[in-house]
């Protein structure tokens, strides 16, 4: 524990200190863009004094995603709020770290067996979920209960 406080150096880089902060998912990307959420949880974990934060898993490709809220480095619209999340922590007082990801077989950004490509995949869940509430309304004015519970759990999932 006496070391914990005490610098650390790696090649060209100095740690203020030991204390690293853990990829963590936070579930909250759109199309795997980072946003307000992400800038917060980093910036707010940096001034608490930890010399490293390592952004989430973050996917390579759309279709190696561990969940469809995954951060994303799989096209250039990406750049941007990541370079901002990177000056967030930086302006922080702590070093920016990043995890790249893809869940390979693990993947679940998308329904089994659906090949999703990052310009479709926002265009596929809304109309799925569009198609199934319509059904959802009919089966409750059929009064379908075991479909309509069906029905609600599927719009949970998507
Ligand atoms: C909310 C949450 C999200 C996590 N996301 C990731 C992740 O994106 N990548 C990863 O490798 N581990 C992830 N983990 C695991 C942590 O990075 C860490 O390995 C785990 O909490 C165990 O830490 P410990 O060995 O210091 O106790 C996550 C953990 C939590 C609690």
């Amino acid at each position: 524990m006496t070391g914990l406080f005490t610098p650390l150096q790696i090649r060209s880089v100095e740690f203020k200190n030991r204390i690293f902060v853990s990829p963590m998912c936070q579930y909250s990307a759109h199309n795997g863009l980072v946003n307000e959420w992400h800038f917060t949880h980093a910036a707010t974990r940096a001034v608490g004094g930890s010399a490293l934060f390592i952004v989430e898993a973050t996917s390579v490709s759309a279709e190696g995603r561990i969940s469809r809220g995954d951060a994303g480095i799989w096209d250039d619209m990406h750049i941007t709020p990541m370079r901002t999340l990177a000056d967030t922590i930086t302006k922080n007082g702590a070093i920016a770290g990043i995890q790249l990801a893809h869940a390979g077989r693990k993947a679940s950004c998308t329904r089994p067996g659906k090949v999703v490509t990052s310009s479709n995949s926002t265009k596929v869940d809304g109309k799925l979920s569009g198609l199934v509430l319509f059904l959802l309304i009919q089966m409750i004015r059929l009064q379908k209960k075991f479909l309509s519970v069906i029905l609600i759990q599927l719009l949970m999932i998507l």
